[in-house]
């Protein structure tokens, strides 16, 4: 029988907005410390955006280098999938903007909202339509500005969160090679314990909305902690089940930046050492769907991806949802 077409990577880009808010910064805002902060989270410093930057200008900033690199015109691509929980607006999508601002007049456009786990939901779309010759060339894009939905007052979340955005071209490939075996799951039972509750159709905009601060995100940090090192470990061994790959061959884990000590959890129950393990989340925080492109364009920048590499990408996020990719780059 005749193999589906594999689908491959063939270029990378990342963009963080300029400004630095550091953990002392923060210790100015709100009743926190630099050591409290950096201990419970690794987190030491993260990039937010100006008033008046949506996330649509820095998924544009990603995507540019990546297009480049891909060696593309934006002419060339076919669908661009943004994955974001904060978009420009409720709608029209961020991906349509995004590809006014690319002018990328040929490319169908839509957002996916699966929070931090959207780029690997972004990339299974991608390789399913490859695969069954839908389109050639996908632009998936993880982008946030969490910057504008944090309450800024409430600790238990405002030191957590950062802005940025990261993109890549997805081609088709061999199949032995590229993107391998992807898993995905979700549990809607979960959603309150993060959510942002103000601003829908279950509670729209309404004074009362607003008096009650329902557009702020809201969460049960320690809950979530604990499904995202179960669900984070579970699916990455499903992931490498389907891809006939073995923990101890991943070259590079690169899991979602939200807390050093749950990708620090995650590697111990998957059996793969901190060596093996891409950390960026003291630079930037957590950036939700934006979080595992802008690891993996690093890593790459960073030499630590080389031709060949077995390279699992793993996340978790508000649904709740969860996701892995293994690839063979
Ligand atoms: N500074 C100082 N003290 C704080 C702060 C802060 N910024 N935030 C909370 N505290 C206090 C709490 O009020 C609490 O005080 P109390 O005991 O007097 O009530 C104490 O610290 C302990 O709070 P916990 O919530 O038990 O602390 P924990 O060790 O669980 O760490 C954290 C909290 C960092 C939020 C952790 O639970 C976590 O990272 N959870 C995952 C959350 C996450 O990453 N969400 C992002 C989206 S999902 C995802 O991306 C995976």
């Amino acid at each position: 029988m005749e193999q589906p077409r594999g689908a491959r990577i063939i270029g990378t880009g990342y963009f963080v907005p300029p400004k630095v808010l550091s953990n002392r910064d923060l210790e100015r805002m709100v009743d926190t410390t630099d050591e409290w902060i950096s201990a419970r989270t690794g987190i030491l410093e993260r990039h937010i955006a100006e008033n008046g930057v949506p996330s649509s200008d820095l998924a544009a900033e990603a995507s540019r280098p990546a297009l480049a690199e891909a060696g593309i015109s934006p002419l060339d691509i076919e669908l661009i999938i943004v994955a974001t929980v904060t978009p420009d607006r409720l709608f029209p999508s961020t991906a349509c903007s995004l590809q006014e601002k690319l002018g990328a007049s040929n490319a169908a456009a839509f957002d996916l909202s699966a929070a931090c786990s959207g780029f690997i939901y972004g990339l299974t779309l991608a390789k399913g339509l490859i695969a069954t010759s839908v389109a050639d060339v996908v632009l998936v894009v993880g982008v946030e500005t969490l910057s504008k939905l944090v309450d800024w007052t409430d600790r238990n979340t405002c030191v957590l969160f950062g802005d940025g955005a990261g993109a890549a071209v997805v081609a088709p490939g061999d199949s032995d090679k590229g993107i391998l075996a992807t898993s995905m799951g979700s549990d809607g039972r979960l959603g309150s314990l993060l959510e942002l509750p103000g601003g829908g159709s279950l509670n729209p905009a309404s004074e009362e909305t607003l008096q009650n601060r329902l557009h702020f995100i809201k969460m049960k940090g320690n809950e979530v902690f604990k499904n995202a090192v179960r669900a984070m470990g579970n699916v990455a061994e499903d992931a490498l089940a389907k891809a006939g790959i073995r923990a101890e061959d991943v070259d590079l884990l690169i899991p979602h930046q939200a807390n050093l000590r749950i990708i620090e959890a995650t590697a111990k129950r998957l059996g793969v050492p901190m060596e093996k393990v891409f950390v960026n989340v003291h630079k930037y925080g957590n950036t939700s769907a934006a979080s595992i492109p802008m690891a993996l364009h690093e890593a790459r920048k960073e030499g630590r991806v080389k031709d060949g590499d077995i390279v699992e990408l793993v996340s978790f996020g508000a649904g709740f949802t969860w996701g892995a990719a293994v690839i063979r780059w």
